[in-house]
């Protein structure tokens, strides 16, 4: 099987390849730990409304629209963005790229504190029953046992990575498959518990009371792009190893459904264990309690198997953040090799260098005490600050410029007429213009004004909203006025990832064309 074209660059050795590769990058922690907290944090069947609407306006044209660039242009998205929107589109693609470091490593943290509780679930996590779990997560915040499991993670990752798609392939094949087999026996126990089934309705009845919040609709939104791996060209990159005929509209689609199907059984799973056993995850549970502790604990009360189940559940995150994380490292890597013409292994030391050094910032476990209160870890604090940034902006931002430079500069009539030259089940209609010239951009504009108007404290009493003022976190903290914490965060956040993406975007490049794999 040959893992390379005619111009030397990397192809899927086969379209199953492609679509568990590009599967495994949409389903992983957004799916299991970001959706659930959301999805309860924001009323369960309040979410779904803006939720659907999402996947339906947005996230599956966008989705088609990312790997229609990639398969096009063959290039990364940086490239391909130059390409057809010149360099206001390749300054905009290369912002993702940052942004996608700075995911990276958090995200990566995030797996860290996962595998530290993996192993805890061989020991310490039920030394008590369900009392040890919280404060088993709460010692694993505060060791160093996380910044080990980082260099780790990131170290797996650099050998899937190592080869190009012919590791990513292979990594894959076994996990993708795996995740679904675990999920689904977390569903089958959720599910048979005496009233887990409650935990369906509470996800599925549809409400509409909190439909006017505008943080609901963002916070829909923005999961709905992290989940599909939208908005940092992951997508694009990934479908730049297809071979020229391959249809994306058709694979597209199925790789947003797929996800989406895999979003509400991993919610089932969660929502039938807090049924069950009346587990009310409290105003102070976090997006991560909500996985490492709460979900932990309705496992502490199944009548069998508790430590199978818990390290279980544990492992499957493992797996399905590893295919993410592959995939979101991947993106930087690529678009420096089409860009430089530098080695994959050159790529691969500058992104993995830089992002270990972050994510052990990231799990720092020192705690620092303010107005004599200690609070949570500083890694965790910082993590929640640039998460706040960098998921809840940036994705979106980028998705909305991007609509913009395609559907109107380099004009999405041309790639829906090179899409459908290879879509085999449904070709895409004049509609999808409009969606991605007019719909994408109107919905995410508005509901980034009214967050931001909602972040400043401006109430819009016409409409009923009232201005919240900036917010950070799950645990109810306020920051009033201008703190420095978070505002260091921001201006470091939006200066550095500015400035670094426009200092690449004017250094040459691109004078090496198609040198391809090493
Ligand atoms: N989609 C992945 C998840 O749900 C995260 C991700 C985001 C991966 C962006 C790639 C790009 O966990």
């Amino acid at each position: 099987m040959s893992t390379a074209d005619a111009a030397g660059r990397s192809v899927w050795g086969s379209k199953l390849g492609f679509v568990l590769a590009a599967s495994g990058s949409a389903i992983g922690l957004g799916n299991i730990v970001f959706f659930g907290a959301n999805a309860y944090r924001f009323g369960g069947g309040a979410f779904y409304v803006p939720y659907f609407a999402a996947l339906f306006l947005i996230g599956i044209p966008m989705m088609i629209v990312e790997m229609g660039l990639g398969q096009t242009q063959r290039k990364a998205f940086p490239s391909a963005m130059n390409r057809t929107s010149g360099k206001k589109g390749e300054f905009l693609a290369w912002w993702a790229q940052v942004n996608a470091i700075v995911i990276a490593m958090y995200y990566i943290t995030i797996l860290a504190w996962v595998g530290s509780m993996l192993v805890k679930s061989f020991g310490p996590l039920y030394a008590d029953g369900a009392n040890s779990v919280g404060p088993t997560f709460g010692g694993v915040l505060t060791s160093w046992m996380p910044v080990v499991f980082a260099f780790g993670i990131w170290a797996l990752n650099a050998v899937f990575l190592s080869k190009g798609t012919k590791t990513i392939e292979g990594a894959v094949k076994i996990f993708v498959p795996l995740m679904w087999v675990f999920m689904a026996l977390l569903v089958v126990r959720g599910l048979t518990l005496d009233n887990g089934l409650q935990g369906v309705w509470y996800l599925f009845t549809p409400n509409f009371d909190g439909i006017t919040e505008a943080a609901v609709w963002q916070g829909a939104f923005s999961q709905m792009f992290f989940s599909l791996s939208l908005g940092l060209g992951t997508m694009t990159v990934y479908a730049s190893y297809l071979p020229r005929k391959a249809d994306v509209v058709t694979n597209g689609s199925m790789v947003g459904f797929m996800n989406c199907t895999f979003e509400f059984v991993a919610g089932l799973a969660i929502f039938s264990m807090l049924f069950a056993f009346t587990l009310y995850p409290g105003e102070g549970t976090g997006t991560l309690g909500m996985s490492l502790v709460v979900v932990p604990t309705g496992i502490a009360n199944f009548p069998a198997l508790q430590v199978m189940f818990a390290a279980l559940f544990f492992f499957l995150m493992l797996i399905a953040g590893l295919t993410s994380s592959i995939s979101i490292i991947e993106g930087p890597v690529a678009s420096l090799k089409d860009k430089f013409g530098w080695s994959r292994a050159k790529a691969m030391a500058l992104v993995i260098g830089l992002g270990a050094v972050g994510s052990v910032a990231f799990a720092l476990p020192q705690v620092l005490e303010l107005d004599g209160k200690p609070t949570q870890p500083l890694g965790l604090s910082l993590l929640e600050l640039f998460d706040h940034w960098a998921f809840g902006y940036s994705l979106l931002i980028v998705g909305l410029v991007e609509a913009v430079l395609i559907g109107h500069v380099y004009g999405i009539e041309k790639l829906r007429a090179q899409l459908n030259a290879n879509a085999r089940f449904f070709k895409l209609g004049p509609w999808f213009d409009v969606l991605i010239k007019y719909v994408v951009p109107t919905l995410i504009g508005v509901v980034l004004l009214f967050n931001v108007l909602n972040e400043l404290g401006v109430s819009i009493e016409a409409l009923g909203i009232p201005g919240k003022g900036f917010y950070i976190g799950d645990n109810g903290e306020y920051f009033d006025g201008f703190e420095w914490g978070p505002s260091a965060v921001f201006g470091l956040w939006l200066g550095g990832t500015v400035v670094a993406a426009w200092l690449i975007t004017r250094s040459g490049g691109y004078d090496h064309e198609e040198e391809g794999e090493a």
